[in-house]
């Protein structure tokens, strides 16, 4: 007897490899995609929705409901990244527009309402800064009760994206990354480490579009409008890769650590500082720091090969 389908949220800043991990949510049979909760980040708000909305349309997941989060980050500035995902975030492609509208709820309320309803544990996978769910987090700890894990795309042991230490989604809201990383919910930290791992061709891209299904079609244009982007003939999966280590967590390696969230270096705001000295070390002197009490499941390798079949064999179904 196959498991049954792992009840998954998605908040994302759609965003081009958002895109990508909507269209595996929305085709793969191991995933019951229960909603879809959108933030700033990649683009505005209110850019984020109507991509997202039509991203689902386009894969024939209008029965998904899609509700709107929050438009800035707790504390910093909002920012965006349109070099990356372009003016209008899905790469400059044009979808046809879906003709519903998102929740009349607002994220975080239908978030709270929806994991407390839920029969089942809610696995809730944040590919974009981590607004919504810090505040949630803060707002309705009740629902800590009944989520399964979290496992965010987000943050870097290594060297970071938005900047030499910080990876984009942790910089825009490092206030919410640090709330999250503390909540003491089973979590998986998918950072760049292994976000950087796991691309696709551009044959594989092209044959994505000429299958002529609509996932894998719409997947393949946004591929390729990536490498267009960026002149190369391959691209990254990015936020996808996430979502497939909800479907196959064993071609993730993960690794017991404990992380916070730099709010105040001056060259290091948005670090995650992941604590890897062995146990014994970090006892024998008398501490520099108070302790960080928060242990999360870090990413450190990946079977990219695996993940890249994983995408390209599900959207095409
Ligand atoms: O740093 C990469 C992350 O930032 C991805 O989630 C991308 O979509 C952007 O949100
Ligand atoms: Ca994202």
């Amino acid at each position: 007897m196959p498991p049954s389908p792992t009840p998954v949220i998605l908040d994302v800043d759609t965003g081009v490899d958002d895109a990508l991990a909507l269209l595996l949510a929305a085709t793969s049979p191991h995933l019951n995609l229960i909603a879809v909760t959108c933030v700033h980040g990649n683009v505005t708000l209110d850019q984020v929705v109507p991509n997202t909305l039509n991203v689902l349309h386009h894969a024939g997941r209008t029965d998904v409901p899609v509700a709107a989060g929050l438009d800035r980050p707790l504390v910093e500035p909002p920012r965006h990244a349109r070099g990356v995902h372009g003016d209008n975030g899905i790469g400059g492609l044009e979808l046809p527009t879906a003709t519903r509208t998102p929740e009349d709820t607002h994220a975080v309320e239908y978030l709270r309402r929806t994991i407390l309803d839920a029969q089942q544990p809610i696995t809730l996978v944040p590919l974009a800064p981590l607004t919504n769910i810090a505040t949630l987090l803060t707002e309705h700890p009740e629902v800590k009760a009944n989520i399964e894990r979290i496992v965010f795309m987000g943050g870097a042991i290594g060297t970071g994206n938005a900047s030499a230490s910080a990876e984009f989604n942790v910089r825009q809201d490092p206030e919410a990354a640090d709330i999250v990383v503390q909540a003491g919910i089973p979590t998986t930290m998918y950072g760049l480490d292994v976000f950087h791992q796991v691309a696709v061709t551009r044959p594989q891209a092209e044959a994505l579009v000429a299958t002529n299904r609509p996932a894998a079609e719409l997947a393949g244009r946004l591929l390729l409008a990536q490498m267009q982007n960026y002149g190369r003939d391959s691209t990254l999966i990015g936020d996808a890769g996430a979502l497939a280590s909800v479907i196959e967590p064993n071609a993730l390696t993960t690794s017991p650590h404990p992380v916070r969230v730099e709010l105040d270096g001056a060259w290091t705001r948005g670090q995650t500082v992941v604590d890897q000295r062995p146990h014994a070390t970090a006892d024998r002197e008398e501490p520099w720091q108070p302790p960080m009490n928060t242990t999360i499941h870090v990413a450190t390798h990946v079977d990219h090969a695996r993940y890249q079949q994983l995408f390209l064999e599900t959207v095409t179904n």
